[in-house]
C-alpha cells in the first residue's frame, strides 16, 4: 500500500494484526537462584525446562541448611534483593516461573461479574495432585483480592495452612502447608476472591456497544492469552499445567452466557432475579484458552458436515453482517477436520465479535473472539481486501483448535509452534472456502517477504527463543513467530512436499493431542513420516539452522562459462564499518544454514533443479548455453539471493523483453532482492559487503510498465513508495514519485475505476488507484473527488473496493467540513469495515488542527476506543503532514499511553514503531535516542531497538543511494514527461 510503513520493518498492511511488536530477549540470569525458605529444593534445571519435574523434599532441605556459608551468602543475597510479599514478609519462592511440583487436574470455577458495578464475586476450587513431595502450593494470581483459602485432603480432612502470601511482581499467591503434601496424591484447594471486571483488553474485562437505540450496552468478556487467565482466577498459568475446567456463572435474565463448552443448565437464583448458568465440563487444556463471555448479542448457526455446531455471535445491530463467516468457518473447519486427519473434539464451535479487543481475534478452544472488523462482512460495503482478511483470520483461528489448543507449546518459548503454524495454515485454509483468490501466491507478499525485511535486522531474535517473564512473552507476537514460522514450515513444504509435510502434521497431531510439545516433537513425527517413505533427510539438522539462529542466509552466485559458484552467509542490513564481523559468529551453527538451493535456467525454465547447500557452498554445471538462471523458484526458501553483474543483466533483460517467462512470484521475487540489496549489507566475514547500485534496480523497475499481476506489483509499490519515505528531504522525492507515476500511468488507463476482474485484479486495482492518487496523478484525484463529494452530499453510492482510496483522498484534499463528515460516520456506522475506514481516512488531513485534535482523541477512550489508537498512530504517522505531531503527541502524552497499555502489552511496541520508523534524519535519530533514553518501555524494548536500527539504515542508505539514485532519477524522468500536481492545499 502506498505511504506504507517503512520496508526495513514488517509492513502489516491494512488489516488488524497487532503483530509488530517485538522486545528484548529473557536474560535467564535469575534462572540460577535455587534453595529457597520454604522448606522444599529445587532443582534449577526443572525451573526453565518445562515438563521436567520439580525434585522438593524435606530431606534436600536438610541438605540446604548444611551446604556451608557460600550458599548461606546466596540465600542471603537472593533474601536481600527480593521485593517482600504485601504483607512485608519475604516472598518464598524468587523464580516468576511456577514449580511443578504439584498440578492442577480439575478447575470448578464459579463467577458472579456484576456489569453495572464492575464488581466480581469468584470462587474457584482445584483438584490438585501432588509430583513431588512439598509443604507449599504456588499459584498465579493477579489482581485478585483472596478473601478465603482452604486446603483439604481425600474424604474432605483439612490441611492447615499456616502461611498466605500474596506478591504482585511476579502475580504469584504462596501457601505454606503444615503438613507434607504425598508424591502421587489429590488435594482440594479453595479460594474465595472479589475482583473488578478490568479496564483494558486484558483478563475478565467490560466492553460495550451502542444499539439500535442509541443507548449504551454492556458486555463482560475474558482475553487470557498469554498470561491473564491470571487475573480472572487463581490458576498455574503456565501452558504446560493442563486441567480440565468447569464453569459456572451468574447473570443477569436479560444476558447469555458462553463458555469454552456448550450450556448444560440454567437455574434461576431465587430472590435475586439472577440465574446462574453451568456449563458442560472442558477437555484438558491450557489456562491461556479458556474463555467466557456475558452479553446480549444474537447469533446465527449451522451445523457442519461433520457434526459441529457453528454459531457467529454478534451485537444485534450487526447480526445481518455474520453470514460470510458463517459461511466460510463451516468450509474451513470440514477442511481441517479431514486435512488434520482428527476430529474436532468440542461438541460446538462459536466465534463472537467484541466490540473492543486488543489483538485481531484469539483462539480460546470452542469460543473464539474477534475485533468486529475481523468477523463481520456486508457485501453492500466491505472491500474485497477486508472480506479477504476475514477468510484468513477465520480460517488462522480454527487451524489454532488443533495446532495450539489439541497440541500445545511447552512452553512460550516454542510460541512458534502455534503461531507459526496457524499463520501458515491461514492460506490454505482459506484456499479451500476461496480457490480463487490466488492465496499461495499471497504468502509470499504477506509472510515471507515481511519476514525476511525484519530478520535482516540485527535486532532480530531466532525464532526459538527463551523467554520467562509477561513481558518477554508478549514480545515474541512478532513477525518472526509469524511470518518467518510460517514461511520456514513453507520451505520445509517445499522441499519434502505437500503430501508428506500434511502426513507429518497428522502424526505430531495424533502423537501429542491432549498434550504439550516442543520443536523437536514435531521434527521426531516429520523424520518418522520421510524415512516411512524412504526419505533420509536429516529434517531436525536441516531445521535447526532455521529456527535456533536469527537472520538468514545471503546466497551469492557467479556463473562463468557454464559453471556455478554459490556461497553463503548471513544477511544483514547494517552500517558500514560499525558491526562486528565476527560477533555474529558467536553462535554453536556459525551462522550457516541448510539452503535448499532451487533454479530454472534460460535452457530448462520450466524444470526446477535443485542442490543442497549443506552448511557449506556448492558448485555446479548448468550448461555453457545458458543465458540466464533464476535461483529460489517461487521464493519458496527463506534467504536472499545475489547475482553477479552479468546475472542480474541477464534477468534485468529477461523481465524487460519476456517478463511472462518466469512466474509472477520469481517477478515479485527479483523486485524484492534486488531492492533490498541496495541497502548496504554485512555478512559474517565481511563487516562491509557493499550494495548493488540503486540505479540497478531502478533499471529493473522498468519492466513494471509491462507488469500486470498484482504480487509483483505489490512487492514493487511497497519498496517504490519506501525510497519516496527515503527521499522526503530531498530533491530527487518529487522526481521518485514521478517515475513511479510514469510506471503506473498505463495501468491506472488499463484498470479504471470499474470494480471488475478477477480478486487479484481487484485487490490490484485498488492499489494502483491509491499509487496514482499519492502521485499526484490529476486525474484520479478528480475522480476521488468527485465521488467523495457525491458521497457526502447525497449518499451516492461507492463501491467497496474504491472506498479506501475515494475516503483518504476526499479528506485529504477536502475541508474540515468533510473531516467532520467522516467524524459522525465514524460514531454513527454500524459497519465495522466502514468504521475502519473512517479512521484511516481521517489520517489523511492536512489540517494541523484537525490533525492535532484527531492525535489528542487517542487520549479519550470516549472518542477512539483503545483498540483503535494504534491504527490512528500508523496512519497519522504514514501521512508526511502527520509524522511529527503523531511523535510529538507521544513523547508529551508517554506516561499515559505507557501505563494505558501497559508495560507487557503487544502494543506497545508496536506503537513506538509507528511513530518512530518513518524518520530518515540524523537529527530525528537523536530525539528518539535521547527520549527513549530516560523512560521505561517495558515489552517494547526489541521494538525500540529495532525502530533505532531502522533509522541508522535509512541515514545510511542516503550516503550510498543520494548521488546515484538522484542521478538515475535526472536522466530518466523530465518535469516535461508527466504531469505531477502541486498539492493544492
Ligand atoms: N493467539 C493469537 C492472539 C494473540 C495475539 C494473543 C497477541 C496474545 C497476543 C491469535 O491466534 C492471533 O494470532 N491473532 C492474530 C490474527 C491472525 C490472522 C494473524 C492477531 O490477533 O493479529
Ligand atoms: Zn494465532
Amino acid at each position: 500500500m502506498p505511504g506504507d510503513m517503512t520496508r526495513l520493518v514488517s509492513s502489516e498492511e491494512n488489516k488488524d494484526l497487532p503483530l509488530s511488536s517485538y522486545n528484548t530477549l529473557g536474560s535467564d540470569s535469575d534462572i540460577s537462584r535455587s534453595p529457597n525458605e520454604s522448606g522444599f529444593m529445587v532443582n534449577k534445571r526443572a525451573m526453565y525446562e518445562p515438563g521436567a519435574v520439580m525434585v522438593c523434599s524435606q530431606k534436600r532441605a536438610c541438605c540446604v541448611v548444611s551446604m556451608g556459608f557460600a550458599a548461606i551468602i546466596a540465600v542471603a543475597l537472593i533474601v536481600a534483593f527480593t521485593k517482600p510479599a504485601t504483607n512485608g514478609e519475604e516472598f518464598p519462592w524468587t523464580d516468576v516461573r511456577l514449580p511443578f511440583h504439584v498440578r492442577p487436574l480439575y478447575y470448578n470455577i464459579s463467577l458472579h461479574p456484576n456489569l453495572t458495578t464492575r464488581h466480581v464475586e469468584g470462587h474457584v476450587t482445584i483438584k490438585l495432585t501432588a509430583i513431588e513431595e512439598t509443604t507449599a502450593i504456588i499459584i498465579h494470581g493477579h489482581d485478585l483480592n483472596i478473601t478465603d483459602y482452604s486446603l483439604n485432603k481425600k474424604y474432605g480432612k483439612p490441611i492447615e495452612i499456616l502461611k498466605f502470601l500474596v506478591y504482585p511482581p511476579h502475580q504469584q499467591l504462596y501457601l505454606g502447608l503444615n503438613e507434607i503434601l504425598r508424591r502421587g496424591s489429590n488435594y482440594t484447594l479453595r479460594l474465595k476472591y472479589k475482583t473488578t471486571l478490568k479496564e483494558g483488553l486484558e483478563g475478565f474485562y467490560l466492553s460495550s456497544y451502542i444499539n439500535a437505540d442509541g443507548e449504551r450496552r454492556y458486555l463482560a468478556t475474558t482475553h487470557f492469552e498469554p498470561t491473564s487467565a491470571r487475573a480472572a482466577f487463581p490458576c498455574f498459568d503456565e501452558p504446560h499445567m493442563k486441567a480440565q475446567f468447569f464453569l459456572s456463572l451468574v447473570r443477569e435474565p436479560q444476558h447469555i452466557a458462553l463458555f469454552n463448552m456448550p450450556l448444560q443448565d440454567s437455574v434461576p437464583l431465587q430472590d435475586t432475579g439472577l440465574v446462574m448458568d453451568s456449563f458442560e465440563e472442558s477437555k484438558i487444556m491450557s489456562t491461556y484458552l479458556v474463555a467466557f463471555v456475558v452479553c446480549d448479542y444474537k447469533s446465527v448457526s449451522n451445523m457442519t458436515r461433520h457434526n459441529i455446531s457453528l454459531s457467529v455471535y454478534a451485537p444485534p445491530t450487526m447480526i445481518d453482517q455474520a453470514g460470510y463467516a458463517l459461511q466460510v468457518a463451516s468450509h474451513i473447519f470440514d477442511f481441517y477436520q479431514d486435512f488434520f486427519g482428527i476430529k474436532y473434539p468440542l461438541p460446538k464451535q462459536d466465534l463472537i465479535a467484541i466490540p473492543d479487543f486488543g489483538a485481531g481475534a484469539m483462539e480460546n478452544w470452542g469460543l473464539i473472539t474477534y475485533r468486529e472488523t475481523a468477523l463481520m462482512f456486508d457485501a453492500n460495503h466491505t472491500s474485497s481486501w477486508a472480506q479477504q482478511g476475514v477468510a484468513v483470520v477465520i480460517a488462522h483461528e480454527l487451524a489454532h483448535q488443533w495446532f495450539g489448543n489439541l497440541v500445545t507449546m511447552s512452553w512460550w518459548s516454542d510460541l512458534w509452534l502455534n503461531e507459526g503454524f496457524a499463520s501458515f495454515m491461514e492460506n490454505i485454509g482459506t484456499k479451500a472456502a476461496q480457490p480463487g483468490w490466488a492465496m499461495e501466491e499471497q504468502f509470499l507478499v504477506d509472510k515471507m517477504q515481511p519476514a525476511l525485511a525484519l530478520d535482516a535486522l540485527l535486532a532480530s531474535h531466532p525464532i526459538s527463543t527463551p523467554v520467562k517473564d509477561p513481558a518477554q512473552i508478549e514480545s515474541i507476537f512478532d513477525t518472526i513467530s509469524y511470518k518467518k514460522g510460517a514461511s520456514i514450515i513453507s520451505m520445509l513444504e517445499s522441499f519434502i512436499g505437500h503430501k508428506m509435510l500434511a502426513e507429518g502434521l497428522q502424526l505430531y497431531l495424533r502423537e501429542n493431542e491432549f498434550g504439550n510439545a516442543a520443536t523437536d516433537d514435531l521434527w521426531a513425527a516429520l523424520t518418522k513420516v520421510t524415512k516411512k517413505h524412504n526419505n533420509e533427510l536429516d529434517i531436525k539438522g536441516i531445521m535447526d539452522t532455521w529456527t535456533l539462529q536469527a537472520g538468514f542466509p545471503l546466497v551469492s552466485v557467479t556463473l562463468q562459462d557454464g559453471h556455478i559458484l554459490a556461497t553463503q552467509a548471513r544477511f544483514v542490513v547494517c552500517e558500514e564499518n560499525v558491526t562486528d564481523p565476527n560477533e555474529p559468529l558467536n553462535t554453536t551453527i556459525g551462522y550457516r544454514w541448510h539452503v535448499p538451493l532451487t533454479y530454472i535456467t534460460s535452457e530448462q525454465p520450466h524444470e526446477q533443479a535443485m542442490h543442497w547447500m549443506n552448511l557449506s557452498d556448492v558448485e555446479f554445471e548448468v550448461g555453457k548455453d545458458v543465458k540466464w538462471v533464476k535461483f529460489n523458484v517461487g521464493q519458496r526458501g527463506f534467504f536472499r539471493v545475489s547475482y553477479d553483474a552479468a546475472g542480474w543483466a541477464g534477468l534485468i533483460s529477461l523481465l524487460r523483453n519476456n517478463h511472462t517467462a518466469l512466474s509472477s512470484a520469481d517477478r515479485a521475487n527479483l523486485v524484492d532482492d534486488i531492492f533490498t540489496l541496495v541497502n548496504p549489507f554485512c555478512t559474517a566475514t565481511q563487516s562491509w559487503a557493499g550494495t548493488i547500485n540503486g540505479s540497478l534496480a531502478l533499471e529493473l523497475s522498468l519492466y513494471l510498465k509491462n507488469e500486470t499481476r498484482y504480487i509483483p506489483w505489490h512487492t514493487a509499490l511497497e519498496h517504490l513508495f519506501q525510497w519516496v519515505r527515503l527521499l522526503f528531504n530531498y530533491p530527487a522525492h518529487t522526481q521518485m514519485l514521478q517515475y513511479i507515476h510514469t510506471l503506473i500511468i498505463p495501468h491506472y488507463k488499463r484498470i479504471g475505476w470499474n470494480n471488475t476482474g478477477t480478486h487479484l485484479e481487484r485487490l490490484l486495482r485498488s492499489k494502483i488507484l491509491s499509487a496514482a492518487v499519492y502521485c499526484g496523478d490529476t486525474h484520479a484525484i478528480q475522480e476521488a473527488k468527485r465521488m467523495f463529494h457525491d458521497w457526502r452530499i447525497n449518499g451516492t453510492f461507492i463501491h467497496p473496493n474504491l472506498r479506501a482510496v475515494v475516503y483518504r483522498t476526499g479528506v485529504r484534499y477536502g475541508t474540515e467540513e468533510d473531516w467532520r463528515h467522516c467524524w459522525k460516520v465514524y460514531n454513527t456506522s454500524t459497519i465495522p469495515s466502514e468504521k475502519k475506514l473512517m479512521l484511516k481516512a481521517m489520517a489523511q488531513t492536512q489540517n494541523p488542527w484537525l490533525m492535532q485534535q484527531f492525535l489528542e482523541y487517542t487520549l479519550d477512550s470516549t472518542k477512539i476506543r483503545q483498540q483503535d489508537v494504534l491504527t490512528v498512530l500508523q496512519e497519522v504517522s504514514k501521512n508526511p503532514s502527520g509524522r511529527f505531531p503523531a511523535w510529538r503527541m507521544v513523547r508529551q502524552h508517554w506516561a499515559q499511553i505507557s501505563r494505558q497499555f501497559g508495560q507487557g502489552s503487544f502494543t506497545i511496541g508496536s506503537i513506538i514503531k509507528a511513530v518512530t520508523s518513518t524518520f530518515t534524519s540524523a537529527f530525528d535519530l537523536g530525539e528518539v535516542e535521547s527520549f527513549f533514553k530516560d523512560v521505561s518501555v517495558g515489552s517494547g524494548e526489541r521494538a525500540l531497538a529495532q525502530a533505532l536500527e531502522t533509522i541508522r539504515l535509512h541515514i545510511q542508505w542516503h550516503e550510498h543511494n543520494l548521488d546515484d539514485v538522484s542521478h538515475w532519477l535526472n536522466q530518466r524522468v523530465t518535469p516535461a514527461k508527466t504531469q505531477v500536481e502541486v498539492d493544492p492545499q
